[in-house]
């Protein structure tokens, strides 16, 4: 739930916390665009472009920024992922609200639209790991993530900025890291731990099917018992 601009979720707020003042950035996939919209509204030397590939929310976006008095500032652009955006236009770009392999997709199949991006702020839904290798693999250091709970639901933000991407990482935990955070697991904050030990069940819980089925995966058992144990490493 995004709520609206006057109050906005919880999730886009720290979403919103993560662009520095004056931010000039891309919210693709942006439904109402009430992201830019509360940016814009609270910083006025902040501007976007808010990306829309689906008609609906394509309206809506122009609609809530009308509302607002907002057309100079944000320019709502329909079309699929970063295709919206010229070369190095923006120096920020977020995707919330969706899927961690879609995002990804988006990264990778419009990268030559980031070559001036200085941050990518990232809150995929589930699997995170997705936009954590992408980052990776694509030279963004991945130098802040934030977990928090909304709504009975669990989300992580993934803030990613130019440079060393093997900096926020111990190359001897890389597996680990890229799957649970580097910074979550250092933080080991109360939501995180939660989240950690209910995916911890869920794993023991498929070890034990898995060892059940009449024909033995013996891969499949060994990175169960892998993940396994590094759940139990980072809740005890
Ligand atoms: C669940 S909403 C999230 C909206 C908002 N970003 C948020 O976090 O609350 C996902 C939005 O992304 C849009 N979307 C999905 N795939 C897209 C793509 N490839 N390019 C642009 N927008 C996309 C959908 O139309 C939808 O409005």
């Amino acid at each position: 739930m995004n709520m609206n601009v006057n109050q906005l979720s919880k999730r886009l707020t720290n979403v919103a916390l993560k662009l520095p003042r004056g931010a000039f950035f891309a919210d693709i996939g942006s439904d109402h665009a009430y992201l830019p919209c509360y940016v814009c509204l609270n910083d006025p030397s902040a501007k976007a472009i808010a990306g829309e590939v689906n008609h609906g929310p394509y309206k809506s976006a122009w609609k809530e920024v009308e509302n607002h008095d907002l057309e100079g500032r944000i320019d709502v652009r329909l079309g699929n992922g970063l295709h919206v955006l010229n070369n190095n236009e923006v120096r920020q770009v977020v995707i919330a609200g969706m899927g961690g392999p879609l995002i990804r997709d988006i990264l990778e199949s419009g990268k030559e639209k980031l070559s001036e991006t200085e941050r990518i702020i990232a809150q995929p839904n589930i699997d995170a790991r997705s936009v954590r290798q992408w980052f990776f693999r694509n030279g963004y250091d991945l130098v802040d993530e934030v977990i928090l709970e909304e709504n009975g639901h669990i989300y992580e933000i993934l803030v990613g900025d130019r440079g060393e991407p093997a900096a926020s990482y111990d190359s001897s935990q890389l597996e680990k890291q890229l799957w649970l955070g580097p910074h979550l697991l250092k933080k080991a904050e109360e939501v995180f731990l939660r989240k950690c030990k209910m995916e911890l069940e869920k794993k023991e819980y498929v070890l034990s099917q898995v060892k059940q089925a009449s024909v033995v995966n013996e891969e499949k058992i060994l990175q169960l018992q892998k993940e396994i144990s590094w759940l139990k490493e980072a809740t005890e």
